[in-house]
């Protein structure tokens, strides 16, 4: 079979116009603090794209950093879904509570993500999006224990960024090869933005 070379399309380049208002808002403060580990465009117009999928559902952020994945979320989540987005950082985290204080869906928790992780109830979330080292890199297993069958687990920055040390491939080689090859889950690695990889709990 041959295949048809790709064209440019535009509507391809403009998913950034799906962003919510208060992303540029948080993005102006995000500079302005000189916090260097935001998430980017494509991977908040993917979150909020997962989060509408998820009407009625418990979503967990483990990383708030200022709230650019977490007003993404909120814009795709259904009136009925909810937010618990936790970071160990009370000056950063004041951005996004600052940014959703108007949206009783979203709660905000200064907290150690793993403590938080080990205090939650098996089978208790619908999507989580682990954007710390708690959740990814430590505490993996009962990251996804917390998973309802059929939940989403979603981490970014999976493609080789310029901050990374010197031995952190092999970190995620080890988070992807795990996922991957996990009995409970179907996992797609996909070229988007950062990297991401998205995985559903079968059962
Ligand atoms: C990659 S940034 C999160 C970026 C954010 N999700 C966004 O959309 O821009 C990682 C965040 O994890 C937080 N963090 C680091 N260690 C943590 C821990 N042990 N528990 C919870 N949060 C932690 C940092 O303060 C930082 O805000």
């Amino acid at each position: 079979m041959t295949s048809t070379p790709v064209s440019t399309n535009s509507a391809f380049a403009d998913n950034a116009a799906a962003l919510p208002a208060s992303w540029h808002q948080i993005g102006s403060r995000t500079a302005a603090l000189g916090f260097d580990m935001p998430s980017e465009p494509d991977t908040g117009t993917m979150l909020r794209l997962l989060a509408a999928s998820r009407p009625g559902g418990r979503l967990l952020e483990l990383g708030t950093g200022t709230g650019l994945a977490t007003v993404c979320l909120a814009a795709g989540m259904a009136a009925d879904s909810t937010l618990v987005s936790i970071d160990i950082d009370e000056r950063i985290q004041a951005v996004a509570r600052e940014a959703l204080a108007h949206d009783p869906r979203i709660r905000f928790v200064i907290a150690d993500g793993l403590d938080f992780v080990r205090d939650q109830p098996a089978g208790s979330f619908d999507l989580i999006f682990a954007d710390a080292w708690p959740g990814k890199y430590d505490g993996l297993d009962e990251t996804l224990a917390l998973l309802r069958p059929g939940g989403l687990y979603v981490v970014d920055d999976m493609l080789p960024q310029p901050n990374w040390p010197a031995n952190h491939q092999a970190r995620v080689d080890d988070l992807t090869a795990r996922l991957k090859s996990h009995p409970d889950l179907a996992t797609a690695s996909l070229s988007w933005a950062s990297g991401l990889i998205i995985a559903a709990r079968r059962s």
